[in-house]
């Protein structure tokens, strides 16, 4: 356990009915008068844009529209958009969409100057400099990316994803609507919904827990563990969508506090090689390494099971019982969702195995966090086994 911590995050989120209608009031209060409005086709072809749209309109301020982002997108795609943006003269941004626009649109929040661009920050992420503000609004639940301090980009030539992490990045202002997820597709919102599941999941495992990112990632892991079904499956269910965007939130509060471990770690060389969606990458890694790293956080994982099973028999007595649990619980949610378990489908071939045990070997900045230590013989040994 560490013995210093902190936990910085956006200066305000709303959530409940109408959350929409405070950007009106943040951009009036503020004076804005030119707003940058990140979105992709994907959001605008679910008829999602029209209600930021609309909040922003009814501040009189000018707009102008970003949306030719590819999802996942490279570093090259972002530093494109940036440059249009740049362009504008925005006083604000306000983003709606998933993780990738969020992150892209982050980056632009601190790309306004002509110092750095992507390129450079991937190189020095300590450069970045808040230069605009910024409200988020996720449409997906989902990355937490509306709160944390991370924009992740593709970098081909390195066929790995890379975070890049400066908390000027954190968001001035996140709004929670239900609405913006009441229609995803349900192969994405369980594909999202279990990216959110392992933020929680690996933060209370991870070597980095302490205080203020055990509180997000329990009370994120008890609202997923008893939603995540009902509100991928059920169009209706707005109380447990609802749930899934706190908990998405959550987790992103969980991982600014502390930090993801190797589910993630191991994850990036699949988006970035195979373009395999981040969920669907940690969904298939999540049970092999929770297994893997179960000796070394039984404790944690038997408090887990403590905290969020709510059956009204709780059978389990043992540390060894409540853990396993937890971890077949884990793979149920994944099996349920329709979710692949494993890379055949993506098209891997063996031997492929080299390269990504050393891409995976690189992500050190989680590997670190890691519960138990992964070796290049573990990381063949787990991606092994899910091919
Ligand atoms: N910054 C962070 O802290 C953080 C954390 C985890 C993941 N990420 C990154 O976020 C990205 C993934 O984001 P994501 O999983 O939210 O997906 P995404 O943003 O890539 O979106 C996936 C697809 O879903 C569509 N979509 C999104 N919301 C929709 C809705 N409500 N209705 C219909 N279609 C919708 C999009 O148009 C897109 O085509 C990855 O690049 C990942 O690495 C960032
Ligand atoms: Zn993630």
């Amino acid at each position: 356990m560490l013995t210093s911590y902190n936990l910085k995050m956006p200066h305000a989120v709303y959530g409940g009915d109408n959350a929409m209608d405070n950007i009106t009031a943040i951009l009036k209060a503020g004076n804005v008068k030119r707003v940058a409005m990140f979105t992709d086709k994907g959001i605008c072809g679910a008829g999602l844009f029209s209600l930021p749209e609309e909040a922003v309109k009814a501040a009189g301020a000018e707009y102008y529209v970003l949306d030719d982002l590819p999802a996942e997108p490279s570093y090259m795609a972002v530093q494109k958009l940036v440059d249009e943006f740049k362009a504008s003269g925005a006083d604000l941004i306000v983003a709606c969409g998933g993780g990738s626009v969020m992150d892209a649109a982050k980056l632009a929040s601190v790309l306004v100057t002509d110092e750095y661009g992507v390129k450079e920050l991937l190189d020095d992420p300590g450069r970045a400099k808040k230069c605009v503000p910024i409200i988020l609004i996720p449409t997906t639940a989902g990355t937490g990316a509306e709160v944390t301090p991370n924009a992740i980009v593709a970098v081909p030539e390195k066929e790995l994803k890379v975070g890049i992490v400066n908390e000027n990045m954190i968001a001035d202002y996140v709004i929670l609507d239900a609405r913006m997820i009441k229609n995803l597709p349900r192969s994405i919102a369980a594909a999202t919904g279990v990216d959110a599941l392992a933020h929680c999941i690996e933060c209370f495992t991870s070597n980095k827990a302490n205080p203020f990112s055990d509180l997000y990632a329990l009370e994120g892991l008890d609202l997923i563990l008893n939603n995540i079904e009902k509100a991928c499956d059920d169009p209706e269910a707005m109380t447990e969508k609802n749930r899934m965007q706190i908990a998405a939130y959550y987790g992103g509060l969980a991982i600014t506090a502390s930090g993801t471990t190797a589910v993630h770690a191991l994850s990036y060389p699949l988006g970035g090689k195979y373009h395999i969606a981040h969920g669907v990458s940690n969904a298939i890694l999540l049970a092999p390494v929770m297994r893997f790293n179960e000796p070394a956080c039984r404790e944690r994982l038997a408090a887990a099971y403590d905290r969020c099973c709510h059956d009204e028999v709780k059978t389990c007595t043992t540390e060894a019982e409540k853990s396993a649990w937890i971890i077949s619980r884990l793979e149920q949610i994944v099996k349920h969702l329709n979710i692949p378990v494993s890379l055949k489908e993506f098209g891997v071939p063996e031997s492929d195995l080299d390269g990504l045990v050393e891409a995976g070997m690189q992500v050190q900045r989680l590997l670190v966090n890691n519960p138990r230590p992964v070796t290049p013989e573990d990381a063949r040994a787990l991606y092994q086994e899910v091919l």
